[in-house]
Parts: structure tokens; sequence; C-alpha cells
């Protein structure tokens, strides 16, 4: 008897409370609307621009953005309203309207956020999906472009290789992801040993602040402009479009993708790679990834994949290989002489096809996953490595993956505190570590997240310490969360966030005090302000 009234003071309570959420949550959005009316420059356009929940096109345009099946289903809670902005006034408006009536913000470019925060959110939320902000101005004479933040990257090596075959920009490797939330939080591929970071490249900037102002570089000043290259424009504001500063590149590269299993020295082949791939000349890129497969036998094996890009031809290669790296056994048969452009599709998976690919928003073959992330500074021993493959070989890590990228050259070269992503000399190599899974439900994704999550736990001895660092663009909420509802210390935050900007923190908790004193652009990993947590006791 006891339990049952207690059932149904608990039930009466959840009705009531659903009730009051779900009509204030309606006021809020019937006068959020309102007042994006009143400040929108030009009212007609606002139907172009406003997706509530009852519009017919609200469920495609949420998911058409959406990366990683974990965050796509029906339990996910969705915005109350999207806006899709044509222009800037109304991303002011946006900003404006969503403080006076207590909606947190989400903004999406591309939709990659391994965690899903740029369209999920536990409270009350509008995303602000900047699909429709997407232009693109190459200026091949000064070797710079404009590029608006909806754009993808894809669309942005499109528009540098219809100009030019010996400009291109270092950013990462698959197409679709958005240049808002990748430059925001580093972004690397084929070009980072040669050139750095994507953020290292940014050399102006437009974004509208708290106040829904608009501003450029100049008048965001120095400490705003630092931070949005790396430490993630999403606790700053809403950025607009970034001007880049594009790379030379030549006009004939080399490519190649060598795969060893461990019957075929795997194992020796990854440990060597650990000492030379930081070291070897910067025009070379190797990467090495491990998966589990098939042997010839039949048994599980694992195969380890060397992947480059070598910005030369292959004459010069050869050499070069030979001189630091034999052991692969690199021959002329497995290398592919191409452009530039040409490579970009190769590393994307597709080959062989027109540049027009790059173009195409919708990532092939989405799948649910979970990711995590490592910088290694020592070598793994032999015996290391050879503690991991037995993890490969169960259930869950049917697609698992481990991915090793090469440091040095170029990055060793910019100082840890030129803009806030710290990870420079004395890496080795950044680990993603991925598991890929096709069952839906929390059941499923709890099995895989735990697989992951022992994973890394596998690999702790080897990898950086105090802190053990991550990479904000391999975003992973397991390292440390703010509080959802209520204020987060400095102390908590810089949990994650010592993890993926080490000294940087202090600096961006400083910007961000500044720029956004009462936290109005948060999340799960927003960096916090010291003013809106003393104001509630804090100290
Ligand atoms: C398939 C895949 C491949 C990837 N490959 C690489 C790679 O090769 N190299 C690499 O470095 N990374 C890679 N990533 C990671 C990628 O860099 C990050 O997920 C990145 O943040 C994605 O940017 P986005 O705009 O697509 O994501 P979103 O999900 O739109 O945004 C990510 C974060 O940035 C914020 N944000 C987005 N736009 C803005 C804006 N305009 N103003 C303010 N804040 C904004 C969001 O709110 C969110 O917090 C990959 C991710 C995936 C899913
Ligand atoms: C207002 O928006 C509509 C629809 O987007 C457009 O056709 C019209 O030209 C705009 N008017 C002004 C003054 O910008
Ligand atoms: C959606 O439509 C229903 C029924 O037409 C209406 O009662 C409700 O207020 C609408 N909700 C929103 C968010 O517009
Ligand atoms: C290159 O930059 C100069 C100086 O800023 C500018 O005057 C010129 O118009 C630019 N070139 C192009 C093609 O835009
Ligand atoms: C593996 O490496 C050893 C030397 O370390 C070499 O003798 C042997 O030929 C290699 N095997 C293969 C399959 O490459
Ligand atoms: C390996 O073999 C299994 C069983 O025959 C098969 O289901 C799986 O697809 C194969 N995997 C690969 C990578 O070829
Ligand atoms: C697969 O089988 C071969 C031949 O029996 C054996 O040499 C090899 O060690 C096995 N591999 C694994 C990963 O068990
Ligand atoms: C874009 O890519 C997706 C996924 O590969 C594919 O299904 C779709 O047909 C492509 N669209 C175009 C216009 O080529
Ligand atoms: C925003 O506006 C307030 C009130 O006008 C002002 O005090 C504050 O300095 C402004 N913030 C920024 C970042 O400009």
């Amino acid at each position: 008897m006891k339990s049952l009234s207690l059932y149904f003071s608990v039930v009466t309570i959840a009705f009531l409370s659903a009730f009051t959420l779900s009509s204030s949550a309606s006021d809020a959005h019937e006068s959020f609307i309102q007042c994006l009316h009143l400040h929108f420059h030009n009212s007609t356009s606002i139907s172009d621009a406003i997706y509530t929940q009852n519009s017919s096109s609200f469920s495609s345009i949420l998911q058409f953005s959406i990366q990683n099946l974990r965050f796509a289903s029906t339990t996910t809670p969705k915005p109350l309203i999207i806006v899709t902005p044509n222009e800037a006034s109304q991303i002011q408006a946006t900003v404006i309207c969503s403080q006076k009536h207590s909606l947190q913000i989400r903004t999406r470019s591309g939709g990659h956020d391994y965690e899903g925060l740029s369209y999920v959110s536990q409270v009350p939320f509008v995303v602000i999906d900047l699909i429709n902000l997407r232009k693109i101005e190459v200026d091949e004479e000064n070797s710079t472009a404009w590029v608006q933040a909806g754009a993808t990257i894809g669309e942005l090596y499109y528009r540098i290789a219809e100009k030019s075959r010996t400009l291109g920009f270092p950013a990462g490797v698959c197409p679709t992801v958005g240049v808002g939330g990748h430059f925001s939080g580093g972004g690397y591929g084929y070009l980072l040993r040669e050139h750095g970071l994507a953020a290292d490249h940014i050399i102006d900037a437009h974004i509208i602040d708290v106040n829904g102002t608009f501003l450029d570089k100049e008048a965001m000043g120095d400490d705003l402009f630092w931070a949005i290259r790396g430490g993630g424009g999403a606790s700053f504001g809403v950025i607009l479009a970034w001007k880049i500063r594009l790379v030379p590149v030549p006009s004939t590269v080399t490519v190649f993708n060598v795969p060893r299993t461990l019957e075929q020295n795997g194992t020796k082949l990854v440990h060597r790679w650990q000492s030379v791939a930081s070291k070897m000349d910067k025009d070379i890129f190797i990467r090495a990834t491990m998966q589990r497969t098939n042997s010839s036998q039949g048994n599980l094996t694992v195969q380890a994949s060397f992947s480059s890009l070598y910005l030369g031809t292959v004459d010069k290669l050869l050499p070069l290989m030979q001189e630091s790296f034999a052991e692969l056994g690199l021959t002329r048969e497995d290398c592919n002489e191409m452009s530039w452009i040409e490579s970009i599709l190769y590393f994307a998976g597709f080959q062989g096809q027109s540049l027009e690919v790059l173009l195409n928003r919708t990532q092939p073959g989405r799948l649910f996953f979970k990711a995590k992330s490592d910088y290694v500074t020592e070598p793994i021993p032999e015996l290391g490595l050879e503690g991991i493959w037995p993890m490969l070989y169960e259930d869950e890590a049917e697609i698992g993956i481990i991915e090793l990228s090469p440091y040095g050259g170029r990055m060793d070269e910019i100082s840890e505190s030129e803009i806030p992503y710290p990870h420079r000399s004395g890496t080795l190599y950044n680990i993603q570590h991925l598991v890929y899974w096709q069952e839906e439900g929390d059941e499923a994704a709890q099995r895989y997240i735990n697989w992951i999550r022992r994973l890394y736990d596998y690999f702790a001895p080897f990898v950086s310490k105090s802190p053990r660092a991550a990479y904000l663009n391999y975003r992973d909420l397991d390292i440390g969360m703010n509080n959802i509802n209520g204020y987060t210390s400095y102390k908590q935050a810089s949990i994650w966030g010592v993890k993926y900007f080490k000294n940087n923190f202090n600096r961006l908790v400083k910007v961000k005090t500044k720029v956004d004193p009462h936290n109005f652009f948060r999340n799960e990993q927003s960096i916090p302000s010291l003013l809106a947590w003393r104001k509630n006791g804090g100290n």
C-alpha cells in the first residue's frame, strides 16, 4: 500500500510538472517567436528561417546534419525551434530573443560534434543551424579566402580547386565536416606536419556576441580572437565567417595506403612507426590505423594500415622512405601520383569520382559511434601494443578503430599558447579511439561504450599524464562535464578544461568572463565564467 501511494504521488507530480513544463514551454515559444518578428529586419523572410516543432520540415531539417545516430532517436531532446538564418541580423535577433525568453542556444554548422552538443540540450533550447550561410570567396591572388561558418570543408576544398590547383588548406579528412565547429576546435588532416592546424591559418573572423553585436577581428580584440581559434566557438558567441590564409601545395603529390597484418610484422612496424613518423621531413605524413580483420588462415588478426600523403613526386618519396622507414617495404607500385585535390578525394574514400562529390553534405553510411582521444609522448613498448590486440577481437570491436596521427614538423614550431590548442612540441602522435555500431537502443550503446572505455583504460600507462590530454574536436563527455543546471565552478570545469587546453584554459576562462560574464553561451563543456560562478556563492 505504502509503495502504491508513493507510486501515485510520483505519477501525479510527474504529470503535473509535465503539464506545467509544456504549457510554460509553449508560452516561452510563442513569445519567443513574437520577439523574433520584432527583431527580424525583414519580417517577410521570417517564415523561411524558422521551424517550430509543428513545421512539416522540422524533423528533416533537424536530422539532416546529425552525424552520430546516437543522437537521432525519438528520445533525444529536441529544440523548441530551429532557426536557419539567411543573414547576420537574424542571428542577432535570435541571440537577443533567446536571452529574453530564457532559452539556450545551440549553434550548428556541420553537426559533427561527437556528443551532439550542437543540436541536443537537456534544457529548453533553440538551434541556430547555419546551413544557409555557406558562401566561400577565394582570393587566389592573395592566397586567402572568406568562408562562412555553415560551409563544409569539402565545399571549401572544392572552391579552392576551382581557382587553383597549387593552393590548399590544412583541414580535416571527411568533406562533410563544418568549418564552424572544426576551425574553432583546431582542425587537422594530412597537411598537419607541413602546415599545422586549420586554426593556425585563421586571419580574421566575424562573430555575433552575447549582446547581439557583430564583431570582426579588430572589434573583438586580441583575447576573443585568440579564444575562438581552438577554444571552441560555442562558449563565446555565434561565428559567422572566417578569413583564412591558404597554403601552397605542389602540383603533384604522392599517396599510398599499405596494410600489414600481425603475420606481416604489423606489431614491429607500428612500434617502429612511433619513433620515426614524427621525425621525418615535414612534407610527409603517415597515419597508422589499426583495426581487426580476417587473416588468410581464417582467424582474426589485426591490420595496421599506413596511409600517407607526400608533398612531392614518387621519385623523391622512395629514397626518403628507404632512409627512415625501410621496414615498411614501400614499393613504387604502392604509390599513386595525383593533384592535391585528388588526394582529398582519395583519403575521403571517393577516389576516381568527380570533384562535385565534395559538395555533397550527406555523409555516406552514418552509424552510431563513440570516440575518445589521447596524445603520446613516448613510444608504447611492443608488449604494450600486443596487449591491445586481444581487445580488438572482442565482439564489440567489430568496427573498433585506433587511429594514430603523427606530430612533429610544423607542430613543433608553434608555441603552446599561440592559440588555445596546446598539443605541440614533444607530442609524438595523437590517438583517436573509435567504435561504431549499427544496433539501435541504449543497451547496445552501453556495451560498445563500455568496450571503448576499457580500451581507454588500457592505454592509460602509455599516454600523456597529468593531464591526460584530449582533443576538443574529438569531444568526449567522459573526461568531465559542467553541471547541466546551476553553476559550474572553475575547479570542476578545469577537470576537462586542462585536458583539452592545458594552461590555456586559464586564459579562456578570463576571456569568457569578459565577453559573456553571465554565461549565456553554455553547454556540457563550455568555458565557465568566473563572474557567473562568484555571483552564485562560488569562491
Ligand atoms: C565523420 C567525421 C570526421 C571527422 N574528421 C576529422 C578530421 O579529419 N580532423 C579533425 O580535426 N576533426 C575531425 N572530425 C571532428 C570535427 O572536427 C569536429 O566534430 C568539429 O567540431 C565538427 O564541426 P561541425 O561544424 O561539423 O560540428 P557541429 O556539431 O556543428 O559543431 C561542433 C561544436 O562547435 C560549435 N559550433 C559549430 N558552429 C559554430 C559557430 N558557427 N559558432 C559557434 N560555435 C559553433 C557547436 O555548437 C558545437 O559545440 C570529424 C568528425 C566526424 C563526425
Ligand atoms: C525580404 O525577404 C524576402 C524573402 O526572403 C525577399 O524576397 C525580400 O527581397 C527581402 N526584402 C528586403 C528589403 O531585404
Ligand atoms: C502545434 O499545433 C498544435 C495543434 O495545432 C497547437 O495546439 C500547438 O500550440 C502548436 N505548438 C506549437 C509549438 O506551435
Ligand atoms: C589582394 O589584396 C589587396 C590588398 O588587400 C587588395 O587590394 C586586392 O583587391 C586583393 N586581390 C583580390 C583579387 O581581391
Ligand atoms: C619481419 O621482420 C623480420 C626482421 O625483423 C624479417 O626478417 C621478416 O622478413 C619480416 N617478415 C615479413 C613478412 O615482412
Ligand atoms: C570475417 O569473417 C566473418 C565470418 O566469416 C565475416 O562475417 C566478416 O564479415 C569478415 N570480416 C572481414 C573484415 O572480412
Ligand atoms: C591465426 O592463425 C595463424 C595460423 O594458425 C597463427 O599463426 C596466428 O597467430 C593466428 N592469429 C591470431 C591473431 O590468433
Ligand atoms: C550524397 O551522398 C549520399 C550518401 O553517399 C547519397 O546517398 C546521395 O545520393 C548523394 N547525393 C547526390 C546529389 O549525389
Ligand atoms: C554588452 O552590453 C552590456 C550592457 O550594455 C555592456 O555592459 C557589456 O560590456 C556588453 N558586452 C560586451 C561583450 O560588449
